[in-house]
């Protein structure tokens, strides 16, 4: 068995692709809607992708499945338990749903299908067996990660109590069973450290359930009907604001090809950009976005936090012009695509973005301020808004701080005061950055404390710690 694995470090999702050495077929699992990666990553490895398969409904990122059926004739499979899409019923011989006990055959290659609800009900995991039947490997999903397993939250509706709780036992009994499988099963995770579709996942690319066993605690307390409620369901980090729009775009079916967008001189920029369908997204670095931004541009440099900023501050169907240079276009491109965003209106490097005379500029900027001038504001009046992290704020946050994860601030604009000025902070001031600019499209009064949280402790300044107002615990 060939097995490829396809890693998206923007979004730590994996995708595998699994070929028959003898047919030189292969199916592919997860894979996002710029499919032609995992095209390419077939025909070097000498494959044809014939089938592909998702392990669940996916919110963190819109997949190919549908591309490949509509426009690659591949199979696809698509799971029993969950409803199947309409573009699925619309090609009847193109996807076959399947469920727990089927088996899939892919030349020589035989995957063997394991319904493992809990992150989402019709959450699958597909065992590779040999010849004989024994299990060799687990692709898990968002079921199991190393050291983690699926969050069972994002598939409830928010507030209820009872369909959690629902979703987090049908986890536990999926677990459980695992617990007559040999140590020596690979786990093939569909995420590493740093997805938010578990809680603490760890760095280690795939696992074994030796491993798991020794280290997963949630896994580990799958046994104790007390014990695992608690250790599923609780320090659990806001979704970021695009998951319910990804999650919706998956239930419909994504189609259509990655193209990048036309380069735009200055001028043609400026113009574009005053387009009220146009949203400017500014990857250049916050000092210099600070020096001189156009009018209602996101700030979102191509970091880590690039796709969750980005991601949830754009709708679908905003016009996306890009400033970035031109060695990042096509990765900032694809991780936008792959979060839902498919209309770009062109882009321009930062070099020829100095070119537009400073009186297109926003007139007020941004102001960078410090832990003593902080103060004196929040003294007169101003609040503080935390973009952290729950466990971050329940730790030690800011007098009075408004809690607003920054990937969450669509969802929270109702929370915060216009008639004041705010102070957005994180630990360090790159989270606060995004979410300042964001509030300032928006229309708030904002301004940035520059390093963040713990200039502000270090000096002494007042805190306070606990669970923001609207969570018993983080
Ligand atoms: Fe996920």
């Amino acid at each position: 068995m060939l097995l490829r694995r396809i890693h998206d470090d923007s979004l730590s999702q994996a995708a595998y692709l699994v070929g028959c050495p003898s047919s030189r077929e292969a199916i592919v699992f997860d894979c996002a809607r710029d499919v032609d990666r995992a095209l390419k990553t077939a025909e070097q490895a000498g494959l044809l992708i014939v089938a592909a398969a998702d392990t669940h409904v996916h919110a963190d990122f819109v997949s190919g499945l549908r591309e490949l059926v509509e426009r690659h004739g591949v199979h696809g499979y698509l799971s029993r338990e969950g409803t199947m899409p309409a573009w699925a019923s619309a090609c009847p011989g193109s996807t076959t749903a399947v469920g727990d006990g089927d088996e899939i055959r892919i030349g020589g290659v035989r995957v063997r299908v394991l319904h493992t609800p809990g992150h989402t009900r019709e959450s699958l995991s597909f065992e590779l067996v040999d010849a004989e039947g024994a299990v060799r490997a687990i692709l898990t999903g968002d079921f199991l990660f190393a050291g983690e397993v699926g969050r069972p939250d994002l598939g409830a509706r928010s507030g209820d109590r009872h369909e959690l709780e629902r979703n987090a036992r049908e986890l536990q009994q999926a677990l459980r069973r695992l617990a007559d499988m040999p140590d020596e099963v690979r786990i093939l995770p569909g995420h590493t450290a740093g997805s938010l579709c578990g809680r603490s996942i760890c760095a280690l690319p795939q696992s074994s359930l030796r491993i798991e066993r020794q280290i997963n605690g949630s896994l580990r307390a799958a046994g104790d009907d007390g014990a695992f409620l608690d250790k599923v369901l609780r320090g659990l980090p806001d979704p970021p604001a695009y998951f319910v729009r990804v999650k919706r775009r998956n239930l419909e079916g994504a189609s259509g090809e990655l193209r990048l967008p036309d380069r735009l001189d200055a001028e043609r920029f400026k113009h574009a950009a005053a387009e009220p369908a146009n949203v400017v997204i500014d990857c250049r670095a916050w000092s210099r976005f600070c020096e001189g931004f156009l009018p209602g541009s996101i700030s979102a440099p191509l970091d880590r936090h690039f796709a969750n900023a980005a991601g949830s501050y754009l709708e679908q169907g905003d016009g996306v012009l890009l400033v970035c240079e031109e060695h990042e276009l096509e990765k900032a491109v694809r991780i936008l695509f792959r979060v839902g965003i498919d209309e770009f209106a062109g882009w321009t490097t930062p070099a020829e973005f100095d070119a537009i005379p400073e009186e297109a500029f926003d007139a007020d900027g941004i102001e960078e301020i410090g832990a003593t001038e902080a103060h004196r504001r929040w003294s007169s009046g101003a609040a503080f808004i935390d973009v952290r992290l729950c466990g971050e704020f329940e730790a030690g946050h800011l007098p009075d701080a408004i809690y607003a994860p920054f990937s969450q601030l669509p969802h929270r604009l109702a929370e915060l005061p216009k008639d004041r000025e705010l102070i957005a902070y994180c630990r360090s001031g790159g989270r606060s950055a995004r979410a300042c600019a964001y509030l300032k499209r928006r229309g708030y009064r904002v301004s940035n404390l520059r390093g963040g949280y713990w200039p502000w402790a270090g000096r002494g300044l007042p805190v306070q710690s606990g669970a923001p107002a609207d969570r018993s615990q983080c």
